[in-house]
């Protein structure tokens, strides 16, 4: 009598019924095959033990978790970041492992996509973005990160997109399915409400319903539902007292049953804190949990996690059911079906010159010209002349730094060398002029360099040239543009202000380029003749802003957020220490609905650049806009139309705006919200058609009275124009 092992020939049946599955995936494709999906996950369910399914929710390593060798389940392997692939990381500590082949194309930070105002860039960026995802055998890409812009101050802002939940939705899920189309699952993040990064490992927002549903969840809804995002990242904080990473409103009332989430809840990294809520309240995989987020992680074995023995005590005394369990495993399985699992995923690349030119083309279209007086901007590049260009941020590199998101680039053309590379017929010289000191996780060190000389150095070189050209901003050290903490100050650092001041004393053709993800204040501008906003912008920094310095490119980015004039402008900077930082326990969003331009517009306070703000090296004229009917009902289409003409020297793209407000509400309300964008190029010369439509749906409000969305009927008023304050035309509308 052969003895044999009963569980193996299941499991080759199994395996035999997949191929056979799988061999037919083309014809199967349509015919549910999420259905098929489910089958398969529930017959290797009922394979698994206890143990096997355990595992399978928390890590094993830093950056994985453990697959099931009997059964020939692969582990997950996840990595950063949002603007390129982190490089690896050591099994069990937070140091790299110094690998040889893993250098990649560092994309530009997200504030520069969102300042694109161009859903198709997002999408180019998501599609290689993941193909160098799936070449470094990553199953999870953890981004993107689409928290809302609510201070200046947040140490984190440079990698979100801005303080709009209508442009972030529309621009995150592109971006999401691009990734996701090389078989590597995105993962937004952080699921909810980590707006700044001072005590974000517990700090508890209190907000109020209509705040949550009308800004800080949208993003996250338009990943779930357009973006179709396979994983989500849960956040460190809290909301009313209890951890976002496992909340019982953020995760079972709204992700999983209101949005009909399918993927995985992911903690952040030390966000899980109680065995029974994460057990309960939808967590389903737990990460670094004994690591205080980004440094050192304590000697903590892996069967420690909440997720892990403490979860199947429970299990054991029955104290939760095993259905609890089995969803988060049904979840983990059906993310690996649709990556480390899927039999048609592509192969990926890495580096390849496509990745090079979609990185230099999103930069160049998200740099953002704020002020350009007698055409300080574009600078010809066939002119013979001297060009002083002043700053450590023309040559610092911004790709290291700045927390998880940080890159170990192929290449990074820093902004010196991009304008080496294009002025060939002008005499660049370059000058420090300040220094920021060197960037440590945690500390901040400052310059061991003589700055008194440097100023005297780069004073010498600005007066002597025919243009200066002025590189400042912040960057990617601890308490600047970095996660792990906030900023300390809204202006400049390290002196700039002052060199700024002291080089307009011995050169007026002086224009600044910001280099930052973040506002800051700008004392100066009234005397600087041009002024760019140009963000963390990647491997290709250095080309882009050349593109745009010398005219090759006409810069048509919009900020994707505020620049208030002053810190206490800001709304979350109006309400004292409670609403922001908070007290170190709780923070209250007082500001509510009204961030960034919402507050500006409604409560009349004249910003510093506004929202959907940025010039061309052209001028566009939008004209004839209307809408298609004068009333509307409610899910009924509202079609907005218009030309805009090109009346300038250069070819450009625009990007035409459209707003609405309800003048006479039941409820309180922002003045006017974006509801639709549409970015059109347009030649010299020429005009263009644009249509742009919106549901009327989307003008509800979140009616705390009745805990849902509500269309109020009445007059609205839709504005037109090329920037939050810049409203060319106001459409009145009903609707019955
Ligand atoms: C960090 C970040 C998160 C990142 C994770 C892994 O603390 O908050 O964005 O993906 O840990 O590095």
């Amino acid at each position: 009598m052969i003895k044999y092992n009963k569980t193996k020939y299941l499991i080759l049946g199994i395996n035999l019924l997949f191929l056979g599955l799988f061999s037919f995936e083309g014809i199967t494709q349509n015919i549910g095959f999420e259905k098929q999906i489910d089958e398969k996950i529930d017959s290797i369910i009922s394979l698994l033990t206890l143990e096997e399914k355990i595992a399978m929710c928390h890590a094993q390593s830093k950056f994985s978790t453990p697959g099931v060798d009997r059964l020939g389940i692969p582990e997950i392997w996840m990595s950063d970041g949002p603007h390129g692939v982190r490089g690896e990381i050591n099994w069990d500590d937070w140091g790299y492992a110094n690998w040889t082949n893993d250098s990649i194309t560092a994309f530009p930070a997200l504030t520069c996509l969102a300042a694109t105002f161009n859903p198709k860039l997002s999408k180019e960026y998501g599609i290689n973005l993941g193909e160098e995802a799936r070449y470094r055998k990553k199953d999870v890409l953890l981004g993107p990160g689409v928290n809302m812009y609510r201070t200046p101050l947040n140490g984190r802002n440079f990698e979100y997109m801005g303080e709009d939940p209508f442009l972030t939705s529309k621009m995150v899920g592109p971006y999401i399915q691009g990734v996701q189309q090389n078989g590597v699952a995105a993962c937004v993040k952080h699921y909810a409400l980590n707006n700044q990064e001072l005590w974000r490992g517990h700090i508890n927002v209190e907000i109020s319903d209509r705040a949550l549903y009308e800004i800080y969840l949208p993003a996250f809804k338009a990943a779930v539902k357009e973006g179709k995002v396979w994983s989500i990242m849960g956040a460190y904080n809290q909301l009313r007292g209890q951890h976002t990473t496992h909340n019982e409103l953020l995760m079972n009332t709204i992700l999983k049953k209101d949005w009909a989430f399918d993927g995985v809840v992911i903690s952040d990294w030390g966000s899980t804190h109680n065995t029974k809520e994460a057990a309960l309240f939808g967590l389903d995989m737990e990460m670094g949990t004994g690591t205080d987020g980004l440094t050192t992680s304590t000697k903590n074995t892996y069967d420690y996690y909440y997720l892990a023995n403490p979860f199947i005590e429970m299990l054991k005394k029955g104290e939760v059911g095993v259905e609890v369990l089995n969803d988060k495993v049904r979840r983990i399985l059906r993310l690996m079906f649709r990556t480390n699992m899927s039999e048609n995923r592509p192969f990926g690349r890495m580096n390849n010159q496509e990745h090079i030119d979609v990185a230099r083309k999103i930069a160049g279209e998200g740099i953002v010209l704020l002020k350009n007086e007698d055409s300080f901007f574009p600078i010809d590049p066939n002119k013979k002349m001297t060009i002083a260009v002043i700053g450590e941020n023309a040559t610092k590199s911004m790709t290291v730094g700045g927390g998880s998101s940080e890159l170990k680039a192929k290449n990074e053309i820093a902004p010196l060398q991009g304008l080496q590379a294009r002025f060939k017929n002008a005499t660049i010289v370059h000058a420090m002029g300040y220094a920021s000191g060197p960037s440590a996780y945690g500390k901040v060190l400052s310059s061991t360099l003589n700055l008194e000389k440097l100023k005297n150095e780069a004073l010498e070189v600005a007066s002597k040239a025919d243009v200066v050209l002025f590189f400042g901003g912040l960057n990617k050290n601890h308490l600047q543009d970095c996660e792990g903490g906030d900023r300390q100050e809204f202006g400049l650092p390290f002196g700039q202000n002052e060199l700024l001041n002291d080089l307009l004393k011995v050169n007026k053709n002086l224009g600044v380029i910001l280099v930052s993800g973040n506002a800051v204040e700008m004392p100066w501008i009234n005397s600087v003749k041009g002024l760019i906003q140009m963000w963390y912008l990647g491997s290709e920094a250095g080309n882009a802003i050349a593109d745009v310095a010398s005219g090759d490119v006409n810069p048509s980015g919009k900020l994707p957020f505020t620049f208030p004039k002053k810190l206490s402008d800001n709304a979350a900077h109006s309400f004292g220490k409670l609403s922001y930082p908070g007290d170190s326990i709780n923070q209250y969003y007082k500001e509510d609905i009204l961030v960034g331009y919402r507050w500006h517009d409604t409560k009349k306070i004249q910003p510093l650049f506004a929202f959907g703000e940025g010039k061309s090296y052209t001028t566009f004229k939008l004209s004839d806009f209307k809408t298609d009917k004068k009333q509307y009902v409610q899910n009924e289409t509202i079609v907005i139309s218009g030309d805009v003409l090109n009346t300038g020297k250069f070819n450009g793209s625009e990007v035409v705006q459209i707003y609405v407000g309800k003048p006479k509400s039941k409820v309180k309300r922002a003045l006017k919200e974006l509801k639709g964008f549409q970015k059109v190029e347009v030649f010299k010369g020429s005009s263009n058609f644009v249509k742009i439509s919106i549901n009327t749906n989307n003008l509800s409000f979140y009616d705390e009275s009745i805990s849902n969305w509500n269309l109020e009927k009445g007059d609205y008023l839709i504005y037109v124009g090329n920037a939050s304050n810049n409203i060319s035309k106001e459409i009145k509308i009903t609707i019955n």
